[in-house]
């Protein structure tokens, strides 16, 4: 009788440990110990046959979207089940500390340099209570895949470094005020395209709000982040360390106020997903081509085929990263968040298939995951 209530028991658990690991966009997903996963804004990494998923590790509750952990890892052969590696990077518990509790640690991506072997992690990073006004970006290197990584600094890069593409004409410090936005929308916009936002942070540094890192076949990375209040992203060649910026450095869609941009490749051609600037809210998604990541890049139009309220908010979901699919050559899997600030690490994970139809990144909606890794 004992024995019989004890498979009965084994059987239960392991019934809820299926549950829980069939994981379904739109709900919460757990790691194999059955623990939430809480990882958000986040990349993969795949190394040695591994993949490590990097993200936000969110608080609970209204606050939290302010970093209290830090950026949690986690590890799979399958992109299925996920075995939690811990806070890889740690918030640092010291109020001089740049990267102190309560201030914001967003988008954190990591990409392998095997010039050094070593582990390379660029993040958002605000200062406590400043909002998101500093608008750095932030170092941490590990030497292995699963951390610890130890945080280098924070920096607005390209101090006193014009954009290649920036017209000659205007590579001087901006000589006239700022024009504000609320007052003359339409000169405001002329201004920004020309430059006027560059041209304001030319010595103080660009800044660099959502981010993400692209390693090219020929092995430079590539850190991409919204600047210019918004309004334009930045594409940087890394050095060869990846572990700072080269003076190399494009404004790509100026004006156009792109947020969580996610690349891929395709037959040697750059693809881009982004999304509008809607804080947590969703958007309409957006697709880009070029031949030539600094541009210039081609408007797709929405990935997103389907239902109007999938068109208007991309699934509910804001993107953060693009990995090749592991099995189906050519096909891809877009990693996407769908954000829920009353109570930050109940956030949804949103993994879609993502393929080129006639040249064009589509989007398609699959409930189960399971079905979008295999
Ligand atoms: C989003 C951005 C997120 C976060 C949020 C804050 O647009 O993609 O990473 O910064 O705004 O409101």
């Amino acid at each position: 009788m004992k024995s019989k209530l004890l498979i009965l028991l084994l059987s239960l658990t392991n019934l809820l440990a299926s549950a829980q690991q069939a994981k379904k966009n739109g709900e919460l997903w757990y790691d194999t110990d059955s623990k939430l996963i809480n990882a958000h804004g986040g990349g993969i990494l795949k190394f040695n046959d591994i993949y490590y998923f990097y993200g936000e590790f969110k608080g609970m509750g209204k606050d939290g979207n302010l970093a209290k952990d830090g950026v949690s890892c986690y590890s799979s052969k399958d992109l299925l089940n996920w075995k939690n590696e811990g806070l890889v990077l740690k918030i640092i518990p010291d109020t001089i500390s740049m990267l102190q509790p309560g201030c914001i640690l967003e988008r954190p991506k990591v990409i392998y340099n095997a010039k050094n072997k070593n582990f390379i992690m660029w993040f958002h990073h605000e200062l406590k209570d400043k909002g998101y006004s500093a608008a750095l970006t932030g170092l941490a290197v590990s030497e292995s895949p699963n951390g610890p990584f130890k945080y280098i600094h924070s920096i607005r890069p390209h101090k006193n470094v014009w954009p290649k593409n920036l017209a000659d004409e205007f590579k001087k410090p901006l000589d006239y005020p700022v024009v504000v936005r609320a007052k003359n929308q339409e000169l405001w916009k002329q201004k920004v395209l020309e430059g006027m936002l560059v041209r304001r942070d030319f010595e103080s540094g660009q800044m660099a709000r959502d981010m993400t890192l692209f390693v090219d076949d020929d092995g430079k990375a590539y850190h991409v982040a919204s600047s210019e209040d918004n309004q334009t992203l930045h594409v940087a060649l890394l050095n060869d360390d990846y572990t700072g910026f080269t003076d190399e450095y494009y404004r790509i869609l100026e004006g156009q106020a792109n947020e969580a941009p996610a690349f891929f490749k395709s037959k040697g051609k750059y693809y881009l997903i982004a999304s509008g600037t809607t804080g947590w809210k969703p958007n309409p998604g957006r697709s880009f081509v070029a031949k030539n990541i600094y541009g210039p890049w081609e408007n797709l139009g929405n990935p997103v085929i389907g239902k109007k309220e999938d068109v208007a908010t991309t699934y509910h979901s804001q993107s953060t990263y693009i990995i090749p699919h592991p099995k189906k050559k050519g096909e891809f899997i877009y990693l996407g968040d769908r954000w829920t600030p009353e109570n930050a690490a109940e956030g949804k994970l949103i993994w879609l298939p993502l393929r080129l139809e006639d040249k064009k990144p589509i989007l398609f909606w699959e409930d189960s995951l399971d079905k979008v890794v295999k």
